[in-house]
């Protein structure tokens, strides 16, 4: 995979934060130009609500983040930077502007990202010496935190600088799709645009109150498109006869006289109070920053369940997230700078809000999968990782005996440690802890048999020297720890 090795980012608002956030959660130096006198104070808090979402995101261990720097021009912030990210505000002049002034002073093989929500890339590069390099690099906000960006080249735009941006992609998390031919707007804004047109007809005309089109969108389609966008869905509901029988079944209705899109609402200053007015209501109190939370709460829980989803495969987003996650955990050292005189500290998390019950604490089985995961942490330290899975060979769990002893609330901190009990050829007699990080507390244990299998054969198969010669040194360390209490218990035994 193609890395990008240093970011600039001219421009920190909302999107250009959201891009500096997300380039130094993938260890990526940044150096940033916004002569806002607070960009400083804007882009920190943007970053802390990005590390605030990473850490309820994903247990793979993230790269040291990268370096920040403030620079106080255009220039310096550019320097020898390999992927320069534009994100002014929406002017054709000053992006054009910037752009020449990136454009002059960038290294020859950088490649320059507007982040335009609809400007023409052909006319961002009019006045460009070097055009070929220029592309438009539209994401969505928060951008730390949504993977799509829409990549679209100008008339002068190289298809080489198309392919090593979309290349440079993957590595940071997120997913370019190429739009074919420029256009206003592109696709994602031309989508949304056309819903916010009727939307505001809706509201102008009494139909519904702001609430309740939000309602209608969050308590169905809304639902349906992050799964599976508009034309798989529109497949199922064809049912079985799928999407031609949809089509010759709702396409007349398109001819009929229902929709105002090609009209455009006066936003004149009663519908402006209006919709300022509802929007107050349905906000009840909660601060731009709070609805930030809550959105990135949301977000991270729908990540996650989509990560899971096609058999634990991954769908859409999901994949995309998996995908990412064993890139970082392939990047990481095997363990060689594990203590192993103490239990192993292998997994460090904080409780996310798809692992939380009704009653606010961690739910049951989410325990049996931060224990699982430890496993497979161990696992990887003696070599078992996903290539030795592909040759056929693995570790199978055939026992757990899991005990609760405190609570994991929202958010909580949490690490997993693993202590070797016992070893041969075949088994892994291991004990995990998880413990509250803040106290150093423990929340739960597991007792756990593992057993070395031939996958192919299904059956129990003696462990290469490889493998066991990387189990020994840990499991002679741990011979010299004290037996964990709890170790031996069954269902039931006084305490
Ligand atoms: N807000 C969104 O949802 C969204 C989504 C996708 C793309 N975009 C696009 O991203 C771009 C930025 O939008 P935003 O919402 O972040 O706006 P914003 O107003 O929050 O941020 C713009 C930033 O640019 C800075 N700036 C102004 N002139 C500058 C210059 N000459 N050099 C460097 N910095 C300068 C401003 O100080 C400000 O901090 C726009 O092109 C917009 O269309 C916005």
């Amino acid at each position: 995979m193609t890395r990008i090795n240093k970011a600039a980012c001219i421009g920190g608002g909302v999107i250009g934060g959201g891009w500096i956030a997300r380039f130094l959660l993938a260890g990526i130096d940044v150096d940033v130009f916004d002569p806002h006198p607070e960009a400083t104070r804007i882009v920190g808090e943007v970053l802390a609500n990005a590390q605030k979402a990473y850490a309820m995101l994903t247990g793979a261990p993230l790269p040291p983040r990268g370096k920040l720097t403030f620079r106080d021009t255009l220039e310096a912030a550019v320097g020898d930077a390999d992927w320069i990210q534009e994100s002014v505000p929406e002017r054709l002049d000053l992006k054009r502007k910037v752009l020449t002034q990136i454009d002059a002073v960038a290294k020859p093989d950088a490649l320059i990202g507007s982040s335009t929500s609809g400007l023409l890339p052909t006319d961002l590069q009019r006045d460009m010496r070097h055009p070929e390099r220029l592309f438009v690099a539209h994401p969505y906000n928060p951008v730390y935190l949504l993977p799509l960006v829409e990549i679209v080249g100008g008339e002068k735009t190289s298809m080489e600088t198309i392919k090593a941006a979309m290349e440079r992609l993957p590595p940071i998390g997120m997913k370019g799709v190429h739009i074919a031919k420029e256009i206003e707007a592109f696709v994602g804004d031309r989508l949304l645009e056309a819903l916010w047109r009727e939307a505001l007809w809706l509201i102008k005309d009494d139909i519904c109150t702001v609430e309740t089109l939000d309602d209608v969108i969050r308590y169905s389609f809304g639902l349906r498109w992050a799964q599976m966008g508009l034309f798989q869905t529109y497949r199922i509901a064809g049912g079985e006869a799928g999407m031609r029988h949809f089509l010759a079944q709702f396409g007349p209705a398109l001819k009929w006289n229902w929709t105002k899109l090609m009209d455009v609402v006066d936003l004149d200053d009663a519908l402006v109070e209006k919709i300022g007015q509802q929007s107050d209501e349905q906000a009840a109190g909660l601060s731009i920053r709070e609805l930030e939370r809550i959105r990135d709460e949301n977000l991270v829980g729908i990540l996650q369940t989509l990560k899971r989803s096609h058999g634990g495969e991954g769908w859409g987003a999901g994949k995309l997230l998996k995908d990412f996650e064993q890139g970082l955990w392939a990047a990481t050292d095997g363990g060689e700078k594990l203590d192993v005189a103490q239990p192993l500290r292998l997994i460090d998390t904080k409780v996310s809000p798809a692992w939380v019950d009704y009653n606010g604490h961690m739910t049951e089985h989410r325990y049996l999968q931060v224990f699982g995961d430890t496993s497979d942490a161990l696992l990887r330290v003696i070599g078992v990782d996903l290539a030795y899975v592909e040759r056929g060979h693995s570790y199978y769990t055939v026992e757990t005996h899991i005990r609760h002893l405190g609570e994991a609330k929202l958010g909580q901190a949490i690490h997993s440690t693993a202590q070797i009990l016992g070893s041969d050829e075949k088994r892994l007699h291991v004990f995990h802890t998880i413990y509250d990080t803040a106290n150093d507390e423990a929340i739960a244990t597991a007792e756990q048999m593992l057993l070395h299998v031939d996958a192919k054969a299904g059956k129990a198969a003696p462990a290469p020297e490889e493998v066991l010669s990387k189990i020994r040194p840990i499991a002679e360390a741990h011979t010299k720890l004290p037996v964990p209490e709890g170790v031996g218990r069954h269902v039931g035994q006084k305490r």
